[in-house]
């Protein structure tokens, strides 16, 4: 039989080394990678009894649904408010992972697109001439690490942030019409030996009034109440994602020509880019969902973890590690970004293809159908809706996975909980949040 990790040194170095938004660094594959990972699939259907502490036969009454494989993905267990990640959900069982994205990286490549835009059009962006490029700011989910991450990589880059508690403070500011709040700074840009002042006039979390954050809505909304107080003050838009960022572009931001830059590369903000949308960033969703169920499969097949992912699969599957890091300590894989501005949006027109080195058809033969809970945490998310969840109905087919997806309302826990009631019924779950505190309301389903 062939552990992939075990389990008392998982435990251990999930309690000493978890930290908040841990996603810098780090190596490319599970420590323990495996030589020889192209094992039998008769061998690994059989590891996977084994490793829930029973037979397998294909069937979902066996296996304890404590034991079962569980991935978290897009938001990962963690505290809302400190951003330290949740270590008893992240290693609920051996089987368990986060599959998400490096949101560092992520964003500090959107804060420096956004500030290379800025030099590149120094001549034309400062539509009334002060001096001052003023900017304003779509927050997502003042709880969420993503768009903590984004909101800092945006002030670090124009050099807006101020320190809070040694990191960056990303706190919506409301407004700052004269540049005088706590919260951001003015920064400063030089271009040609010429000296630009950039402020965040206004920034706010996009939450609507049930409670439903990311809210493209609302965020439609705000650039209306923003553009009536600063006018021509305001030379760039940015947003923690695409959802609102698009939003506000066909709003407003398209008819006066003011760039405007988002995060995920949707579909439609990628074809935007051609009607002056400033770009936005890949997260390589392509590679996140066939990583969200890829790890589920490899735990039901019982074989390495690292199966089609480091290494390739019999089918050919397999990842490189430019597009991906696994970090062993947080149980989590991240995937790689990338920016997509005028230069190469052509490449990315389609946001629900499939990652071509990891679309091989699995042989159904050994690799036995299985039954997959997903949930997403709000059906009207648009990332999650138009890019993510397409990809995953792609994979799911490729990897033999038979699975139900549950659509949230992005507002209550309990919408998607009270949809688990007999989780006898599946043989493996992954699971989106609505917040990232809330794991517990999951696996104390699952430990029943
Ligand atoms: C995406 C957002 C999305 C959020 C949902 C983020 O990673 O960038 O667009 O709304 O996940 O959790």
């Amino acid at each position: 039989m062939k552990k992939k990790f075990i389990s008392v040194t998982l435990a251990l170095a999930l309690g000493l080394s978890l930290t908040a938004c841990g996603n810098n660094g780090g190596g490319n594959a599970p420590a323990d990678k495996k030589e020889e990972t192209q094992e039998p699939a008769d061998d690994g259907a059989e590891d996977a009894g084994e490793d829930a502490g029973t037979e397998d036969t294909g069937s979902t009454g066996d296996v304890a649904n404590k034991d079962k494989p569980l991935v978290w993905f897009n938001r990962q267990p963690s505290n809302s408010s400190t951003g330290e990640l949740d270590s008893a959900a992240l290693s609920f069982n051996e089987n368990t992972y986060y599959v998400g994205f490096d949101a560092n990286q992520g964003a500090e490549l959107q804060g420096t697109m956004v500030k290379e835009y800025i030099e590149a059009h120094i001549d034309e962006i400062d539509r009334n001439g002060d001096g001052t490029i003023g900017y304003v700011l779509a927050i997502g989910d003042i709880g969420h690490n993503d768009s903590i991450a984004r909101t800092r990589g945006v002030r670090k880059a124009l050099g807006t942030g101020v320190d809070k508690d040694g990191n960056i403070n990303s706190d919506p500011v409301g407004t700052n019409t004269d540049g005088t709040a706590t919260v951001v700074q003015d920064g400063e840009i030089e271009v040609g030996g010429k000296k630009y002042v950039v402020r965040e006039l206004a920034s706010q979390e996009m939450k609507n009034p049930q409670g439903a954050t990311w809210d493209a809505a609302t965020a439609g909304n705000s650039i209306g109440t923003w553009s009536s107080s600063f006018g021509d003050q305001i030379d760039v838009v940015v947003s923690n994602n695409d959802g609102m960022g698009m939003s506000m572009f066909n709003a407003w931001s398209n008819a006066n020509k003011v760039p405007t830059f988002g995060y995920d590369a949707n579909s439609d903000a990628v074809a935007a880019i051609a009607e002056g949308y400033g770009g936005t960033i890949s997260q390589h969703a392509d590679v996140q969902a066939y990583l969200t169920l890829r790890v589920l499969r490899n735990a039901l097949d019982g074989v390495d973890i690292d199966t089609g992912i480091g290494t390739a699969d019999e089918a050919g599957n397999v990842l490189t590690d430019d597009v991906y890091v696994y970090r062993e300590e947080e149980r989590s894989y991240y995937a790689l970004n990338v920016a997509v501005t005028a230069d190469n949006y052509q490449d990315f027109t389609d946001s629900t293809k499939v990652y071509e080195p990891v679309s091989n058809q699995l042989e159904e033969g050994s690799h036995a159908k299985k039954n997959v809970w997903l949930n997403i945490y709000n059906s009207g998310d648009n990332f999650l809706g138009s890019t993510y969840q397409p990809l995953l109905q792609s994979y799911d087919d490729i990897l033999n996975l038979e699975v139900e997806y549950i659509a949230g309302d992005g507002q209550t826990e309990s919408n998607i909980t009270n949809r688990l009631a007999d989780p006898n019924k599946y043989d493996a779950f992954a699971i989106n949040m609505v917040k990232t505190d809330n794991a517990a309301s999951y696996t104390s389903l699952l430990s029943q």
